[in-house]
């Protein structure tokens, strides 16, 4: 090997794969990591790693995947601290802020928005986010929800149509004819820039049955889906998600036994993100229960102006395992591995021979200080696609 770089010395290397190492997050003490371009080829005992040209000396700290964030809303404008302002003084949350940022997107330019995406997107990656999915959601315009998406693609393939975000103020007075546009001439320019479609299936948002048509246009045009579920109520958007087969149902707040039930007999994930109830001051969803009900569970910041402006998902893992019930390896795993699976990618969250050279260097010997350190900015080092970040 002689393009190769050695990272040696690694006091607890995450590799979630257990057929590499202990446990679910396949732990290996003492290791090493072998990349080769953007792959990784090999894993193993620091001791037998074998001789490179390149060698990083990890110096006793933790490695694991690079986080796999598989929910954001990036591609936005302007910004709301007022309205984070009066929350915090007691006004509640409702989905009716999204105008004031879809105001505020249709008003930039193109530079402006790209610009926007990039600074949000590297705040990520020097965080240890390597896969990060991007929604539209804030144009709300055939044309400038195309744009939106043309603009996360630069960035990711992991694109998310989101024209159902909210009807905008100019369809207020018919909501019907908004679905129309968002299954009909919207889809035809955006369904080419998108690998997902999502809705925000809520209380002053999309319901059920308009939910269901939107998703199902999107299905018939190649996009999977993944749905806004169950954040401020308890609405129909988790068991329609299991229904259509959805990648996964994000948020998931506000959940029946039955909401709980449906998700541990599908195969959809339970993406939770708590950076939106700490945003909100809201009650945090239960990942304790949907664990011990056998769902997979994934976590993401849910980066965007309105309800959770954070890019960190060690600020999730620590949410989560403080106000969760999860643990510390439950929660490291719902943000590499689960992420992964909630964007059905097999090649990422998971370090092992084959997969793409996405890392995280922790200065800290543990994954567990992601919970155990909160708030403290431990990502030493980034490989995004073999390359340091
Ligand atoms: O995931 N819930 C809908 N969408 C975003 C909030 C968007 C906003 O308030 O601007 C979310 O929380
Ligand atoms: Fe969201």
């Amino acid at each position: 090997m002689t393009t190769a770089t050695a990272i040696i010395d690694i006091s607890t290397l995450v590799t979630n794969d257990p057929s590499l190492g202990e446990g679910p997050l396949g732990l290996l003490q003492n290791a090493a990591v072998v990349i080769d371009g953007d792959r990784i080829v090999w894993v193993g005992e620091s001791s037998k790693a074998p001789a490179t040209d390149n060698q990083v000396d990890a110096g006793g700290r933790a490695l694991l995947p690079g986080f796999v964030d598989s929910h954001s809303h990036l591609v936005f404008a302007g910004d709301r601290t007022a309205e984070f302002n009066a929350r915090m003084s007691g006004r509640p949350y409702s989905a009716g802020g999204i105008r004031t940022t879809v105001a505020a997107t249709r008003a930039a330019s193109d530079q402006d928005l790209e610009e926007n995406v990039a600074r949000y997107v590297r705040e990520a990656r020097r965080q240890g986010t390597t896969t990060l999915e991007i929604k539209s959601g804030y144009g709300l315009t055939s044309q400038d929800e195309a744009r939106s998406l043309e603009v996360a693609s630069a960035f990711t393939d992991e694109v998310t149509y989101l024209g159902a975000h909210v009807v905008p103020p100019e369809f207020a007075d018919d909501p019907a004819a908004y679905v129309d546009l968002v299954t009909g001439p919207m889809l035809d320019l955006c369904a080419p820039h998108a690998r997902w479609i999502d809705v925000f299936c809520e209380q002053g948002a999309f319901d059920g049955d308009q939910a269901r048509t939107i998703l199902t246009a999107g299905a018939q045009r190649g996009l999977t889906p993944r749905v806004h579920a169950n954040q401020l109520t308890q609405g129909p958007g988790v068991q329609l998600a299991v229904e259509l087969g959805a990648a996964s149902a994000d948020h998931c707040t506000h959940l029946s036994d039955a909401d709980v039930d449906a998700l541990a007999q599908g195969d959809t994930v339970a993406t939770l993100l708590p950076g939106a109830e700490f945003s909100t001051r809201s009650r945090y969803p239960d990942a304790r229960r949907l664990l011990d009900a056998g769902v997979t569970v994934a976590l993401s910041p849910d980066c965007n102006p309105g309800s959770s402006f954070t890019s960190s998902m060690s600020f999730c893992v620590a949410l989560a395992v403080r106000e969760m019930g999860m643990t510390p390896d439950e929660a490291v795993w719902a943000a590499t591995a689960g992420g992964a699976r909630a964007l059905r990618r097999t090649d990422v969250g998971r370090v092992a021979p084959g997969a793409r050279a996405d890392l995280t260097l922790l200065d800290a010997p543990s994954p567990v200080h992601l919970a155990y350190r909160p708030g403290v900015p431990l990502a030493a080092a980034v490989w995004h696609g073999g390359t340091l970040v």
